[in-house]
C-alpha cells in the first residue's frame, strides 16, 4: 500500500529500508525522501518503523 503519496512510496519499500538498516526515521527521509513534502505520511511511516523496530527488538531477545 502506499504510505506517501506526495513521492509514491509505499510501506514495502519503507520495510526494505528499515531492514537494510533505516532504523531512524531521520535515515529514512533522507533515503526516500518519506514525509518530505506534506507530511501527512509521517505518523504512518513512524508507525511502520515502530512495528519494524519491534520485530527485530524481538528477534534479538530470541536469539
Ligand atoms: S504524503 Fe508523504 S509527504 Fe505528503
Amino acid at each position: 500500500m502506499y504510505v506517501c503519496l506526495c513521492k509514491g512510496i509505499t510501506d514495502s519499500q519503507l520495510r526494505e529500508a528499515i531492514a537494510n538498516g533505516g532504523s531512524e526515521f531521520k535515515r529514512l527521509k533522507q533515503e526516500l525522501a518519506v514525509g518530505t513534502q506534506c507530511g501527512k505520511c509521517v505518523p504512518v511511516a513512524m508507525a511502520i518503523l515502530a512495528e519494524e523496530t519491534a520485530k527485530t527488538a524481538l528477534y534479538y531477545e530470541v536469539a
